[in-house]
């Protein structure tokens, strides 16, 4: 009889704390809804102490999505309450609290001596501080995760005596993060089997395990732990996440499937809603899905020397372990035109995953035929990039309006833009290096600012003459970054609305900052 492994997603949590990646309120529910339609068994939304605009896209996903809602807090009442009251209306809600319990993690964050003067005394008040957590926890709700954060690198008899008292405490999931990506398979499983030996009451929970990619291992530390008797995983889309990221749900979810000979677990994952939700995260994060990316990178499925080739078409098993339609990558291209009707855009884009309301359709369709005027083909993931700007625009103070450009052999570049800027009107004019130079350089002016362009790529969403352009760049402020993603039929007005895409994200950071030194008083939980 094989097990069901629990699939915790963490795309809209620890996935967006990827470099640069921040996602709007519209964008979230948009990926939470694609998450539940690929039957993920939980979806962590987010951190909601952390700042309004993240209590506000936690609560909205509660409110809309049908999977289990949870929400991240530190072993902090504050941050209990409000994981609680976002997640409240959720049909299946869980608070998910963390203590750290490496010794470099206690002595970097508990260092004080308020704390403990000892190493021994530090521990004891990390001990006590995760039993009232969860407790605290549990007089909300039911379902209650409790991580020791940096459980990779954590001393296993302290790590067994933590466990053992959150699960007494009332932790229904004990979660082994590998924070820092430092452990291998063998090693990571002997700790989750020491740890079945050690906590006596450790048949009262489920185990899960929270992998980084560091080396390289978050997937096969995943399947090890999982062997060695986890039965849920945390991962995310495309392998999103700080640093070098999380294990891949995709991968993971496909190993188990392709290996089931030795590996005798199941998941509930959808597999063919695979590629589209990869697809869409990748659209709204900027994060690019490198091309030799096991599962969905867009050489996954290419054969391209001619034995590969040879051997492929003799018998597809020579050199393919899965189909790419098991992970929902189309082999015919659907291809919309001019003459496709409302309907059937509507229906296309439901079967990719987005979710229309019919002033939505409305908007859509308007800007489907004035891309289908110019392109003639339309394919899916023109669609994709349509649906992606129509997301990203509810939420965004500085919107391009209109923009033109001189340029020539013997002219100076010069860019003439026009913005909406928090609903005012604003026109200014630049000259630049080049045109992309040019248009940067307008929109600095009417913003009166100037970023660092750390990182611009150009390359083609579909193929082709008529494909659209894709420019995908990075600003930086400070010591944060920010992506920013545009798409159109001429790159540099794709240029144009990447820079204020990626300006738009650092702006609504800045005020969620203000918001959050403002102590808004968002909270009715008393
Ligand atoms: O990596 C980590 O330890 C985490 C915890 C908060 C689960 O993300
Ligand atoms: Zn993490």
């Amino acid at each position: 009889m094989e097990d069901q492994i629990i699939i915790f997603d963490t795309t809209l949590r620890d996935g967006e704390q990827s470099p640069g990646a921040s996602l709007n309120v519209y964008e979230k529910l948009e990926i939470a809804h694609q998450l539940a339609k690929l039957k993920v068994d939980v979806i962590e939304a987010g951190f909601p102490v952390s700042s309004p605009q993240q209590f506000e896209a936690v609560k909205m996903i509660a409110g809309e999505v049908d999977a289990t809602i949870a929400a991240l807090s530190r072993a902090k009442e504050l941050d209990i309450k409000k994981a609680y009251e976002a997640v409240r209306e959720a049909p299946k809600q869980r608070i998910h609290t963390f203590s750290s319990t490496s010794d470099y993690h206690i002595m970097g964050k508990f260092g004080d001596p308020r704390y403990g003067t000892s190493i021994q005394e530090k521990r004891a008040t990390v001990l006590q501080m995760s039993i009232d957590a969860v407790r605290y926890a549990r007089t909300f709700c039911d379902d209650v995760e409790f991580s020791a954060e940096d459980a990779g690198r954590t001393d296993i008899g302290y790590l067994s005596e933590v466990i053992e008292a959150a699960i007494e405490a009332g932790a229904t999931t004990v979660n082994i993060p590998d924070t820092t990506g430092y452990t291998l398979p063998e090693e990571f499983a002997n700790k989750i089997l020491e740890l079945r030996k050690r906590v006596k009451n450790i048949n009262r929970a489920i185990i899960s395990v929270h992998c980084h990619n560091d080396l390289g291992l978050a997937v096969a530390n995943s399947i090890s732990a999982v062997r060695a008797g986890a039965r849920q995983v945390e991962c995310t889309i495309n392998g999103i996440g700080e640093r070098a990221g999380n294990a891949s749900l995709e991968e993971f979810v496909m190993a188990l499937n392709v290996r089931k000979d030795i590996l005798p677990f199941h998941t509930a994952i959808e597999t063919k809603e695979i590629y589209n939700t990869s697809r869409m995260v990748s659209g709204f994060t900027g994060i690019i899905v490198q091309p030799n990316k096991a599962i969905v990178g867009a050489n996954a499925f290419a054969h391209e020397s001619g034995i590969h080739q040879d051997g492929m078409l003799k018998n597809r098993e020579t050199y393919e372990i899965m189909t790419p339609e098991d992970v929902g990558v189309q082999k015919t291209k659907i291809v919309l035109g001019r003459h496709s009707g409302r309907h059937g855009l509507k229906v296309r884009l439901q079967e990719l995953g987005y979710q229309l309301t019919e002033d939505e359709l409305n908007k859509t369709y308007r800007k489907f035929t004035d891309l289908a005027d110019k392109k003639k083909e339309v394919f899916d993931d023109d669609l994709r990039v349509l649906m992606g700007d129509q997301v990203k625009k509810k939420k965004e103070d500085y919107v391009l309006d209109y923009w033109q450009i001189n340029i020539g052999t013997h002219a100076i570049p010069t860019a003439t833009i026009k913005m909406t800027v928090k609903e005012q009107i604003i026109q200014e004019s630049a000259t630049g290096d080049g045109p992309v130079d040019a248009v940067f350089n307008a929109i600095d002016r009417a913003l009166n600012t100037k970023y660092k362009i750390e990182s611009y790529q150009v390359r083609s969403v579909t193929s082709g003459r008529k494909a659209m352009g894709e420019v995908l760049l990075r600003i930086r402020n400070g010591n944060k970054s920010y992506n920013g993603r545009g798409v159109s039929t001429d790159i540099i007005e794709a240029s144009a609305i990447a820079y204020l895409q990626a300006i738009n994200r650092l702006q609504g950071d800045l005020s969620n900052q203000t918001d959050a030194k403002q102590k808004t008083t968002y909270s009715n939980v008393v």
